[in-house]
């Protein structure tokens, strides 16, 4: 199969936890063993956010911060391929062409962002779009896509699934600016819809959680395209 995953704020917070990025990196490496085909898309998480809010205060347009974002989360990937070791492609593709060169050499390709005004979220949709994949998963620091934000509202309950359309609502509401807190980039969420890409969100705090995806296990929220 070929699997795209995106990994983000659940991961890459201020601490920059070696040991959960080495996990995360030992399931990636077991799912390809298995002859599966990965990519995985680093988000910014607290890091890019800093960076961003500096930036901004140092009077930086929305697209610098785009930029600035987007340096911090090739930084992460690249962070991913030290602890994929040889399992992973050495370098981070910067456009899809080079993305689908390098996906094409067999190895775990590890990659950022893309251009200002697309986000992580998106980018892993539009790549998991270029290669065909069979799944797309997004790992959330949340048990899943919830009723509410989990964050704000502690009594917020867990989908086990959500039609594109309902998600599209949820995010309505929500703010466009750098590094914005969303569940996800509804601009990923167009791309799941248009080419029916089979989607779950779940948990980032277990990394076994891409593989029981993968397996098709009931877990986090199924996105229904
Ligand atoms: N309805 C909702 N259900 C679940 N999570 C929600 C919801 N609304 C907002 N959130 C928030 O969305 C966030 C999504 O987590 P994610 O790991 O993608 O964080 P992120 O910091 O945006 O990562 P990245 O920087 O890579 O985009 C969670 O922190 C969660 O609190
Ligand atoms: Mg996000």
């Amino acid at each position: 199969m070929r699997l795209v995953t995106k990994i983000g704020g659940s991961l890459f917070k201020d601490d920059l936890n070696h040991q959960k990025i080495s996990a995360h990196a030992q399931v990636l490496r077991e799912i390809r063993r298995q002859g599966h085909q990965i990519v995985v898309v680093a988000g910014g998480g607290e890091i890019a956010r800093k960076y961003i809010e500096s930036a901004r205060s140092l009077g930086a347009s929305e697209a610098e911060c785009d930029q600035m974002g987007i340096y911090v989360t090739r930084l992460n990937a690249r962070l991913l391929i030290s602890a994929l070791n040889d399992d992973a492609f050495p370098e981070v593709p910067e456009t899809v062409e080079e993305l689908r060169k390098y996906f094409a050499m067999g190895k775990i390709v590890a990659m950022g962002g893309l251009t200002p005004a697309h986000s992580t979220d998106a980018v892993a949709a539009i790549v998991a779009e270029s290669v065909n994949a069979d799944l797309f998963v997004k790992t959330i620091d949340a048990p899943g896509v919830c009723t509410e934000d989990p964050k704000k509202h502690p009594g917020a309950k867990k989908l086990d699934e959500i039609s594109v359309g309902k998600l599209l609502e949820m995010l309505q509401k929500k703010s466009l600016v750098a590094g914005a807190y969303e569940l996800i980039d509804p601009v990923a969420v167009r791309v799941i819809e248009r080419s029916k890409i089979p989607t779950w969100i779940v948990p980032g705090d277990d990394p076994a959680n891409i593989r029981r995806a993968l397996d098709g296990e009931n877990v986090g929220t199924k996105v229904v395209p």
